[in-house]
């Protein structure tokens, strides 16, 4: 094979210049929501910085840290089930109460309201999941029904409505505007407590697609097709578009948050300048706390900016919890659906007319910031370097960005300054027609997707019993997600299927000790 790298290197570049070009006079998108307080870069770290996330050029041998994928955070423990469950390495010994308390919120199982656990009620009335720990199952990722009698809590289907010329953000170049669907709102919530109806079911169908291996035998894809089954309210609006998602693993979480938006700007190449077949488009979205335009980061398409509005959402979408954020009672119940908007709520004065306060949900987004991203296991493996090398030559460190050195912050000194392996860009690319859900969020269209992470997932088995990736889960194994690629991955993947069996052995083997 013709070694070729197809690596992006972050030209790392002055913040105003950039954030200025994407969001045409905003202020830099990564400003807080939360106490993200950035001390600037000297010039002199910022060269530094360069050389440090330089791509690898040397296979023989591992780099410098590339044991500690999390940096300092990362986590020592030992692998077994509980390996995404640790908190941030260098946390300081008072915060662990803090930590344990926001667990203890995210384990937390919410009942209906009025009831005697006053502090835990407020569910519903309809919801997915009555804790976020169902989930995000031992923090790790969700996973679809294994057949007609599985549950399918860990996973959710969006639905949403193509938008009016109204309904577009003019502030986001490029946002393709939708809105919730009239009566089943952005999401399917497939519970409800008794005496309200659940809105629907979520049905997947299977077809086969074989891919042919060089060297291999046949691989048997599984593509997924969904229906809603059930429907509670009716049938959705004719122009209905869904979306599945499951739910992702939440280590490493703080890391991501804590990397200069610029890095991730100056990775972007939408209009693929360099000629790579790869673009790389950052989403922008609308930050619920600050109202106005910010990067994206989490979730599947990057439609959310902080992980406390992503914590604030699920609250309130998937549980039914009101929080400072979202402080209607009745979750995500659409205004045509009025007898679940006049359930008894939860809120106590307390708790200011809120079923999650202000400090519960900071609890849970500090907790979801310091889950620890695990150590690598075999770095020196010659199998493993060789998958590596693999990796780099194949052009998936071109999406699945190894490094990043964290912005300076004030008050978290957990993702202050670190050298992080994610492997992602935190971008938007075109999977291709296969991965699509036809669905945009905010700049993301139908085919586009962020890069995912790939720290930590060579231990899924390990820690959630099973090896369903991608969005919905539909791939059972990473060569089956891996052959799942396509648009701007499809050289990739194509190289993947043309490789010599040994080479495409060695690339899993780099995957699993990741
Ligand atoms: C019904 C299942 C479900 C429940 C319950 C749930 N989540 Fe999630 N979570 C998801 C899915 C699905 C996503 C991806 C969302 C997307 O693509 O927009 C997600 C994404 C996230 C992310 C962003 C992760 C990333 O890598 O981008 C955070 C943080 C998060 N959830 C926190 C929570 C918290 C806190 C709770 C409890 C209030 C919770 N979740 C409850 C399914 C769930
Ligand atoms: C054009 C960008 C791009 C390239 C090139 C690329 N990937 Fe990906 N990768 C993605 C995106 C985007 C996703 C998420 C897709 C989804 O969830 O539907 C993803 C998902 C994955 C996943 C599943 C992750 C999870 O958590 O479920 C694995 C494994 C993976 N990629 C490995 C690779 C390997 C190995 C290569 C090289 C052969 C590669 N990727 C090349 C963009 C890319």
């Amino acid at each position: 094979m013709k070694s070729r790298l197809l690596l992006r290197v972050p030209a790392i570049l002055p913040a105003a210049l950039i954030a200025g070009a994407a969001l045409a006079g905003e202020a830099p998108p990564d400003l807080p929501t939360s106490p993200l307080t950035i001390v600037p870069r000297t010039a002199e770290e910022v060269a530094r910085i360069a050389a440090v996330v330089a791509p690898a050029t040397d296979f023989t041998a591992p780099e410098r840290f590339e044991a500690l994928p999390g940096g300092a955070a990362t986590s020592k423990a030992l692998v077994n089930r509980d390996a995404y469950s640790h908190s941030s390495a260098n946390m300081s010994f008072e915060k662990e109460l803090d930590f344990k308390i926001g667990n203890g919120l995210f384990r937390k199982v919410w009942v209906s309201a009025p009831s005697s656990t006053q502090a835990s009620d407020g569910l519903g009335p309809l919801y997915n999941s009555r804790s976020c720990q169902r989930c995000h199952l031992k923090d790790g990722r969700g996973h679809p029904p294994e057949g007609p009698e599985d549950s399918a809590e860990s996973m959710l289907l969006r639905i949403s409505i193509p938008g009016r010329p109204e309904d577009v953000i003019e502030r986001i170049e490029g946002y393709i505007a939708t809105i919730p669907d009239p009566m089943y709102g952005l999401q399917i919530q497939d519970r409800a407590l008794p005496g309200y109806v659940p809105e629907a079911k979520m049905q997947i169908a299977y077809e086969r697609i074989a891919v042919p291996l060089a060297d291999a035998e046949t691989a048997n894809l599984r593509k997924p097709i969904y229906s809603l089954a059930d429907l509670g309210y009716g049938p959705p609006h004719e122009g209905a578009m869904l979306s599945p998602r499951v739910a992702p693993p939440m280590i490493g979480l703080g890391l991501l948050e804590a990397v200069p938006a610029e890095d991730i700007l100056a990775l972007a190449d939408p209009e693929d300048a360099d000629g790579d077949g790869i673009s790389g488009r950052p989403n922008i979205t609308w930050s619920k706390d600050l109202d106005r335009p910010m990067l994206g980061r989490f979730g599947h398409k990057a439609g959310t900016p902080t992980i406390r509005q992503q914590s604030a959402d699920a609250f309130a979408g998937d549980v039914g919890i009101s929080n400072p954020v979202n402080p209607s009672g009745w979750g995500e119940c659409s205004d045509l659906q009025d007898e679940c908007r006049k359930a008894p709520d939860g809120a106590a004065e307390a708790d200011q007319n809120l079923e999650l306060d202000t400090e519960g949900l900071d609890l849970v987004t500090f907790y979801s910031r310091n889950l620890a991203v695990p150590m690598r296991r075999d770095i020196d493996d010659p199998q493993v370097l060789r998958g590596k090398r693999i990796f780099y030559e194949t052009g998936c460190a071109a999406c699945h960005q190894p490094k990043f050195v964290t912005h300076r912050l004030k008050n978290q000194p957990e993702q202050s300054f670190q050298l992080i392996w994610p492997y992602t860009d935190m971008l938007l690319h075109d999977m291709g027609e296969g991965l699509a859900d036809n669905r945009p969020e905010a700049r993301a269209t139908g085919t586009e997707w962020r890069t995912a992470p790939l720290w930590g997932i060579g231990l899924t088995a390990s820690v959630s019993g099973h090896s369903f990736f991608l969005h919905d889960g539909r791939a059972r194994s990473l060569l089956e997600a891996v052959l799942w690629h396509g648009g701007e991955a499809e050289a990739a993947k194509t190289r993947v299927t043309e490789m010599p069996g040994p080479e495409r052995d060695a690339l899993i083997k780099f995957l699993e000790s990741l």
